[in-house]
C-alpha cells in the first residue's frame, strides 16, 4: 500500500525506495510469519520437552523465557525483529536528514493557513521521555535539531508507514478513523463543539476527527515540538483546519470544560502509570458535562506465562519499557480516581480499517463525564 503524497512527506530517491521496500518486507516477515511461529515452536517442541522433564508446564514468564531461549528459532526471530527495527530508523532517518531544510521550510506557518501552531520554548520534557528512545527511534519524539526542526515528525510519518508495511493506510490514519467511528456509533447524539487529540504526533489520529465532525474545532497537542511543527505543515498540505500546540497531556493550558471529546491513541502505552492517571484526570477536567474521553488499551496481561512473554515482546525488545504497566493498570480504578462515575466507563473493540484479518482488533477504554 502506497503512502499518500503531500507537500510535507519526505521524498525518496530510487535507492532509498529500494531500502524502504526491503525493510518493509523484513518487518512484514517478522510480524506475520516469524512472530506467530514462536507459538508453534513453543507448543510443538519446547513445551513437550519441558513437560517430559518436569511433569508440568512453565509457571512463570522467566521459566517460559529461559525455555524459549534454548530454541535457535526464537533467538533468531528476536534478532531479526530487533535488527529490522534498527534498520527502519537508519534507512528513513538518512533520507529525512538529506531533505530536512526543505521540510522545515515547507512546515512554517503562513498567512492564510487554515489552522494554527504554537510551540513552547520552555516546555519541560519529562524524564520518561528524555531518557528512553521509544521504539528505538533515535532522539525519541521530542529532540530538536534546530529552532524550526521537523525531523522527528517527518521520521515518524515515513517510519510508521514502512514499519506497518502500509497497514495503517495511505495517511497512516487507520487507528484514528476507527476511534472516530467508534465514538460516532456509540454516541450518535453527540455533537462536539471542540475535540482534543492528546499526543497527536504528526497528526495521523487528529485529521480523522475533522473528517468525522467537520463543524467541530479540532486541536492536537504533543510534548514534542518537531511533531507539532510537522503536524501543522502536514494538515495544511492536506487542507485540514487543525489547531496544534506543544503541551503536556497531563497538564494543558485549556480552560475547564473546553472540549466535548478528548482522546489519545498509542500514547498511554508509552507512559508510566502515574502519567496515564494524570492524563485521565486532565481529560476529566477538560470535558464539558456529557463529553467523552477514549483511549486505546484496557486489555489485561494474560495469565499464561508464554502468552505473557509474547505480549511483552515489544516492551522487551524495542524499548517500550512502560507497556507492561499500561497492560496491568486497573483502568476502572484509574478513571474513578480521575473523577469519572464508575457507571460511566466505556469499553469496546473495533476491527482495523486496513488489512482486516491480518492485524488485531483495537481495544478502547474511556469514560463519559456526568
Ligand atoms: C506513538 S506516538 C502516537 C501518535 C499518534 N497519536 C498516532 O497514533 O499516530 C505517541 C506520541 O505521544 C506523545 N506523548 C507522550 N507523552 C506525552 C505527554 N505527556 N503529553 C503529550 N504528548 C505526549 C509523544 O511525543 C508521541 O508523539
Amino acid at each position: 500500500m502506497f503512502q499518500e503524497r503531500h507537500a510535507l512527506l519526505p521524498r525518496e530517491t530510487h535507492d532509498e525506495a529500494a531500502r524502504y521496500a526491503f525493510v518493509s518486507s523484513l518487518r512484514k516477515m517478522f510480524t506475520v510469519e516469524l512472530f506467530p511461529g514462536m507459538r508453534t515452536v513453543y507448543q510443538q517442541r519446547q513445551l513437550p520437552a519441558f513437560e517430559a522433564k518436569h511433569g508440568r508446564a512453565p509457571n512463570s514468564v522467566r521459566e517460559a523465557s529461559e525455555l524459549m531461549e534454548k530454541s535457535a528459532y526464537y533467538r533468531g526471530a528476536n534478532i531479526i525483529g530487533r535488527a529490522a527495527q534498527e534498520l527502519l530508523w537508519d534507512t528513513v532517518g538518512e533520507s529525512v536528514e538529506r531533505q530536512l531544510d526543505t521540510l522545515d521550510e515547507a512546515a512554517k506557518p503562513r498567512a492564510g493557513d487554515l489552522g494554527t501552531v504554537r510551540t513552547n520554548r520552555d516546555m519541560e520534557i519529562p524524564r520518561y521521555i528524555d531518557t528512553v528512545d521509544i521504539h528505538v527511534m533515535p532522539g525519541n519524539f521530542h529532540t530538536e535539531l534546530s529552532s524550526e526542526d521537523t525531523y522527528a515528525g517527518a521520521l515518524y510519518d515515513r517510519g510508521v508507514h514502512v514499519f506497518s508495511f502500509g497497514g495503517l493506510g495511505p495517511r497512516n490514519d487507520g487507528l484514528g478513523v476507527a476511534q472516530a467511528a467508534f465514538i460516532k456509533e456509540r454516541f450518535p447524539d453527540l455533537k462536539p463543539r471542540r475535540i482534543l487529540d492528546m499526543g497527536c504526533g504528526p497528526g495521523f489520529t487528529t485529521l480523522p476527527w475533522k473528517d468525522a465532525f467537520p463543524d467541530a474545532e479540532v486541536h492536537g497537542i504533543d510534548i514534542g515540538a518537531p511533531q507539532i511543527r510537522y503536524a501543522h505543515g502536514r494538515a495544511e498540505a492536506l487542507g485540514k483546519a487543525i489547531h496544534y500546540s506543544q503541551q503536556n497531556a497531563a497538564a494543558t493550558d485549556f480552560p475547564d470544560g473546553y472540549f466535548d471529546i478528548v482522546v489519545s491513541m498509542l500514547v498511554t502505552h508509552e507512559c508510566p502509570q502515574p502519567v496515564i492517571r494524570g492524563i485521565f484526570k486532565e481529560a476529566h477536567r477538560l470535558l464539558a458535562p456529557g463529553g467523552v474521553t477514549l483511549h486505546d488499551g484496557g486489555g489485561t496481561m494474560p495469565h499464561d506465562p508464554f502468552d505473557n512473554l509474547l505480549m511483552s515482546w515489544f516492551g522487551d525488545n524495542v524499548n517500550e519499557p512502560f507497556s507492561a504497566g499500561f497492560k496491568s493498570l486497573d483502568y476502572d480504578k484509574a478513571f474513578v480516581e480521575a473523577g469519572f462515575d464508575p457507571g460511566k466507563i466505556v469499553r469496546g473493540t473495533r476491527e482495523p480499517v486496513y488489512l482486516k484479518g491480518q492485524l488485531p482488533p483495537i481495544n478502547f477504554i474511556g469514560a463519559v463525564k456526568e
